[in-house]
């Protein structure tokens, strides 16, 4: 009995330490720590627009870099959407802006906005376009956290009053806001 008992005591103890393990793993991988974050951009169907953009933690809020190839020349809106999901050919899945406020469209620059406003991009007259702004109202964590959502171009102008998306048209390039390896991490 004694025997039986000493062995009971240690599988539970090993059960205890292996959920206390997992706790553990699942803190480590917690949101609060990610410095970088990618959305690589894929073409919705019949459109050629690819491109990256990656956001990375700086003094004064995240630092957004796009680089984006396969557009009409000139101004294309340039959102942060609700869904991380490029699964509709057309890019609908993605659903609307990312506005966990509630509060109407707007600009990068204005407040309120929703928090996916990131303007529009400018495509030069081979197509390409580079963005490069520091914003401080997306963030890593919390109630404006961006991991996870929607990266969406469009194929027109976002002219940054109409309400609710801007009037920017359809949607010709798609990606998903990841967790990215640090800067310098490799
Ligand atoms: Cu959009
Ligand atoms: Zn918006």
């Amino acid at each position: 009995m004694g025997k039986v008992r000493t062995i009971l005591t240690v599988l539970a103890l090993g059960v205890v330490l292996t959920l206390t393990g997992c706790a553990q793993t699942q803190t480590d991988t917690a949101q609060t720590d990610v410095t970088r974050a990618v959305a690589v951009l894929h073409p919705t169907q019949g459109n050629n627009v690819f491109g990256t953009v990656t956001f990375t933690k700086v003094q004064n809020g995240i630092r957004i870099v796009a680089d984006v190839s396969g557009l009409t020349p000139g101004m294309h809106g340039f959102h942060i959407h609700q869904y991380g999901d490029c699964s509709a050919p057309d890019g609908t899945s993605a659903g609307g802006h990312y506005n966990p406020h509630g509060v109407p469209h707007a600009g990068p620059d204005d407040d309120p906005r929703h928090v996916g406003d990131l303007g529009n991009l400018n495509a030069n007259q081979n197509g390409q376009a580079h963005y490069e702004r520091v914003d401080n109202v997306i963030a890593f964590s919390g109630g404006n956290n961006i991991l996870g959502h929607g990266m969406i171009v469009h194929a027109g102008e976002d002219d940054l009053t109409s309400q609710p998306t801007g009037a920017a048209g359809a949607r010709v390039a798609c990606g998903v806001i990841g967790i990215a390896q640090p800067e310098g991490g490799m």
